[in-house]
């Protein structure tokens, strides 16, 4: 038996060394594996008789447990060797300075086209987008445009080659015929989206921005047209009332045509929206034409109903006041962090379109 004390002895010793989980793994199996120095003493106990087998066992047992504790206990102190050598390679350096943080603003004319999809969404308006680059057809043919008319004129709109097929669109209302062709009515939808005219002064930029209208169904009438941009009017500009006004015009694809001013005016160097004797142009409206609802299949004889067409860019200049137009697309960071949005205030009705 005090060759087996003997082995402890060794053992503990061993245990008292630099070891990691291998080495301490391969102890374990040397003491207790299978064919184990503690585990091939407990065979023999079968071998011995009954009152020395109890003895033995006993001390067996004893040199076990001490083997055992010892064991787990070295598992442990390596266990924290390690996370401490790991906290100390790892860390943090607080004397660093910060990296460098920049957080973007939205674009006024992106913050409006959102305030603007806001408003008529929550009054059943689907969005629809077009292309920049449009066929003369959609963008004045099939709108009911002679080929005579002055916007046709090569000084006022982009052809894009000599046979004059292709244009940068001069306005979004051919996005109303690509919807008309593409589906069934009844529509209602509106379509934000870049435009493009030969002009450039500080109210004009050749690029600028529209929102077309459009709503087509059984009984839709002027009524509707009146009370749908009120409605309007009166939500982007966050005002209570709104004093508007119909003018007679003429636009080939409408008739009757109608431009809509709204009343304003300037208190304190500053431009009052729905209040005063000022009138402001924003819009161009009026009722689709016939010729345009038969050019895209749909009978006018059934299905009537208004658009209208806007300037989203004229309508952040006055609700930001913001006055000149050119500065919209010269990409100043300074103006944009000035007069931008942030992206985290999500134009909703709910929570407020502007802060
Ligand atoms: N497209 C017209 C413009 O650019 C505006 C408009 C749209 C007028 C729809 C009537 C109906 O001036």
């Amino acid at each position: 038996m005090s060759d087996i004390k003997k082995i402890k002895d060794e053992y503990l010793n061993k245990l008292k060394e630099d070891l990691d989980f291998n080495g301490v793994n391969q102890i374990k199996t040397d003491l207790f594996g299978k064919n184990g120095i503690i585990s091939n003493e407990f065979k023999k106990l079968a071998s011995i008789g009954v009152d020395e087998r109890k003895k033995v066992a006993l001390e067996l047992n004893e040199i076990k447990n001490e083997l055992q504790n010892v064991i787990s206990k070295k598992n442990k102190d390596i266990d924290i060797r390690e996370i401490n050598l790991k906290l100390q390679n790892e860390k943090v350096d607080i004397t660093l300075p910060e990296r460098s943080f920049h957080q973007g603003k939205i674009h006024p004319v992106s913050q409006v086209i959102d305030e603007i999809a806001s408003i008529f969404s929550e009054i059943g308006f689907n969005i629809e987008e077009g292309p920049d680059v449009e066929s003369e057809y959609n963008n004045f043919t099939a709108l009911n445009t002679p080929d005579n008319h002055p916007a046709r004129d090569m000084h006022d709109t982009f052809y894009l080659d000599n046979n004059k097929e292709f244009l940068l669109r001069t306005h979004t209302s051919p996005v109303q015929v690509r919807t008309m062709l593409k589906d069934k009515p009844p529509f209602k939808i509106i379509a934000p989206g870049r435009t493009y005219r030969s002009d450039s002064d500080q109210t004009h930029t050749p690029m600028f921005h529209q929102v077309e209208g459009l709503h087509i169904d059984k009984d839709v009438n002027m009524g509707h047209l009146k009370g749908c941009l009120n409605y309007f009017i009166k939500e982007f500009f966050e005002v209570d009332k709104i004093k508007m006004r119909f003018r007679p015009s003429h636009f080939p694809f409408t008739e009757p045509s109608a431009e809509v001013d709204i009343g304003y005016e300037i208190k304190d160097g500053k431009i009052i929206i729905g209040e005063g004797d000022k009138w402001l142009e924003i819009l161009g409206c009026g009722m689709v034409h016939p010729n345009v609802l038969k050019n895209v299949k749909v009978d006018p004889s059934k299905y009537q109903g208004y658009a209208f067409g806007m300037g989203i860019d004229r309508l952040g200049m006055l609700k930001y006041g913001i006055n000149d137009l050119r500065a919209f697309f010269e990409t100043d960071y300074r103006w944009l962090n000035h007069f931008g949005f942030d992206p985290l205030d999500v134009p909703s009705s709910y929570r407020g379109l502007s802060r």
